[in-house]
């Protein structure tokens, strides 16, 4: 892979701070949550692979909103996708319908959208929460087939193929588990070079470590790579639109490299852009 700058950055003009309202909170098996949330101005602005950052309770604390990736859009409501992991997601999972939730989006960049051909997803655990609506619109904007290559530890920590799909048949998923319970019993990146083929695009998301496995796949596949690689990248954020400094993130630019932030050059970058070394190097993320 050659070595190239993340150059886009996010457009803040799109973002707004919306008051929404809870429709619903779905508790899906493995502990996966599905919220729901009317927020009638990240409905209609989101593109896929952007996130909104959610404030998870009343003032004070968390003090900090949460990026969640828009997961599905239908009308008026965005759907977003996680576990309870701490005080923010359990404050979330908490919601019932009725409730009023701020929301700050869309932020971030966005997948590159496909005109044709086929496009492969890969996701890794809560990587699946942009893949519903990336889906959907790369098959609007004119793919002939998405497949999804969804992994998870096991069979019930899955996000339902049938909400990646959404009754479309031209969306394909196929999934693997660490433990075999369901699917290819290993890792989601040991069926990226089988799905590589003809594809136009190729979009991941999931946690840093399987980025980086990924990415070593792509760069030993031995067969040739699609013309767009793009991975959704995590990092500790605090304000999601570049003032804060904190969701800096290793990036190649020519011979050498830098720091990019986050919520502005990503979350979704081009792979050749990312320095898959020095971001397997970092500590584990922190986050106030
Ligand atoms: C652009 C973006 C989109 C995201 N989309 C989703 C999504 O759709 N679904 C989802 O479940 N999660 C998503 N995340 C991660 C999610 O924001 C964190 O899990 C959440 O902030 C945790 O908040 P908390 O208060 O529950 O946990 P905390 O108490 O803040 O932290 C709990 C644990 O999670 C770790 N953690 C927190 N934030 C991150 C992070 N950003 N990266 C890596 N580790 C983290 C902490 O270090 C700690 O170990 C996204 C992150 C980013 C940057
Ligand atoms: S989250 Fe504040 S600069 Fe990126």
């Amino acid at each position: 892979m050659t070595a190239a700058a993340a150059a886009r950055l996010s457009d803040l003009g799109r973002a707004a701070d919306e008051g929404g309202e809870v429709v619903g909170v779905e508790h899906l098996g493995g502990g996966l949550v599905e919220l729901s949330v009317r927020l009638p101005h990240l409905a209609a602005a989101a593109r896929p692979g952007e996130f909104a950052q959610l404030r998870c309770g009343p003032p004070p604390l968390p003090l900090l909103r949460r990026p969640f990736s828009v997961a599905w859009v239908d009308g008026e409501v965005c759907a977003f996708v996680f576990e309870p992991v701490g005080e923010g997601t359990r404050r979330l999972a908490a919601l019932r319908a009725g409730d009023p939730l701020q929301s700050l989006g869309p932020l971030g960049t966005g997948f590159t959208l496909p005109a044709r051909g086929r496009v492969v997803c890969v996701a890794g655990g809560l990587g699946c929460a942009p893949f519903p609506l990336a889906a959907r619109r790369a098959r609007q904007a004119g793919a002939a087939e998405v497949v999804v290559l969804n992994g998870a530890a096991s069979a019930e920590r899955l996000y339902p193929a049938e909400r990646l799909s959404r009754g479309d048949p031209g969306i394909r998923v196929v999934e693997a588990t660490d433990d075999g319970s369901r699917g290819h019993r290993g890792h989601v990146t040991d069926l990226v070079t089988g799905e590589l083929g003809g594809a136009a695009v190729l979009w991941a998301c999931g946690p840093n470590p399987m980025l980086v496995a990924l990415a070593a796949v792509l760069g030993g596949a031995g067969v040739a790579l699609p013309p767009v690689v793009e991975a959704s990248l995590e990092a500790p954020m605090g304000c999601g639109f570049g003032t804060c400094l904190g969701c800096a993130l290793p990036v190649r630019d020519g011979a050498g490299g830098r720091f990019a932030l986050c919520c502005r050059e990503g979350p979704v970058m081009p792979v050749d852009a990312v320095d898959w070394e020095a971001l397997a190097a970092l500590p584990p993320a922190h986050v106030a």
